[in-house]
């Protein structure tokens, strides 16, 4: 690695990832290799505030990390590693929960959401401040994330400046980088809700293992707005608002210029045309996908965890000594 900037991101390995994780997230992770130092997580740890069932975490992990790189997470210009390989992610959440108020945990809204979902365990509410020592152990710049995890960047900045001004300056305040377009990507079956991995609807998410004919399937049965023009409109055409999104993403062409192309087509084309634009443009990463071997991604994660470890304790060294710890 070199003294250039460095970025940080993590998933989730909890159920598929699916079309929202590319278009708010993977593909920024995959175009900011060219500029940055990247490090990029499974973060397995977080996995385990939400009921779950061991066998499936072990296989939920090893498949999201192949599916990383499927998408373009390049092993020789990044990291990629499984977050409870790297140790100090979790002794830093520690020195940083010291710092931050149960008040302000328990206001955050993913902690109300998910709280009324499944138990209240001391993991759920603490999330927010792994989730910043994982950002803040590599020091980094930015912070490539959807929108939902506004609310987590900002509390990962308030304890960058508050551990900065009680200790001395360790940390730079990270900047989160969201997707003009796509920055919040909504549910197939409901347009007024995200996208999300946990929605029990499988019609609700389009995931990058589909094949093509799912692919058409879901896009046909996607729930539309009355009328038959396709326009732009979020508060009109919800549902018609998030097909564009979707549609420009995947073919690279402005939302205007789809909008002049099928504005009067009808919902029936427009759909199918969206339908192959996104299975089209996911067939490289499923082909990528299929085409790997458990054993070469096994490699990669171990030997991009040996480096987080030694870059984790770089940072470590500077915390215990200005916390009075060393
Ligand atoms: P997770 O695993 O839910 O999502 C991974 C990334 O995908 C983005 N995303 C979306 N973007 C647009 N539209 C959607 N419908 C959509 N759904 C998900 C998310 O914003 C995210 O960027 N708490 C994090 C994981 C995490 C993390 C971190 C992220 C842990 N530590 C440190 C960044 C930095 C999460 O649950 O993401």
């Amino acid at each position: 690695m070199t003294d250039q900037k460095r970025v940080f991101s993590g998933m989730q390995p909890t159920g598929d990832p699916h079309v929202g994780n590319v278009i708010g997230a993977l593909s920024n992770w995959v175009r900011m290799q060219d500029e940055y130092d990247t490090i990029y997580c499974v973060v397995d740890l977080h996995a385990m505030t939400a009921p779950y069932d061991p066998a499936n975490l072990r296989r939920e992990r090893a498949d999201l990390a192949k599916m990383i790189l499927a998408a373009g997470v390049d092993p020789e210009r990044s990291l990629l590693y499984y977050q409870s390989e790297v140790p100090q992610h979790v002794e830093l959440a520690w020195i940083l929960s010291t710092l931050t108020g149960v008040g302000h945990l328990e206001r955050m809204t993913q902690f109300k959401e998910k709280a009324d979902m499944g138990g209240q365990t001391l993991g759920l509410l603490a999330y927010p401040v792994l989730q910043a020592a994982d950002i803040l152990i590599h020091r980094v710049h930015a912070v490539p994330v959807g929108n939902d995890q506004a609310q987590h960047l900002e509390l990962t900045r308030d304890l960058a400046e508050r551990f900065n001004s009680r200790f001395g300056h360790v940390f730079p305040i990270p900047e989160r980088i969201t997707p003009e377009i796509g920055a919040r990507v909504m549910s197939l079956a409901d347009p007024t809700s995200k996208m999300s991995k946990s929605d029990p609807s499988l019609k609700s998410r389009i995931l990058l293992t589909d094949s093509t004919d799912q692919i058409m399937k879901k896009v046909k049965s996607a729930v539309t707005d009355t009328g038959t023009e396709v326009a732009f409109d979020w508060e009109d055409k919800p549902g018609i608002s998030n097909l564009l999104e979707i549609f420009s993403f995947f073919s690279d062409r402005s939302i205007d210029d789809l909008v002049s192309e099928y504005g009067a087509s009808g919902y029936g084309a427009f759909k199918v045309a969206v339908g192959e634009a996104v299975a089209e443009g996911l067939k490289p990463i499923r082909d990528a996908y299929e085409g790997m071997s458990d054993a070469e991604v096994g490699e990669v994660m171990a030997s991009s965890a040996t480096r987080a470890r030694e870059m984790a304790d770089g940072t470590m060294t500077f915390v215990r000594e200005s916390v009075g710890l060393a």
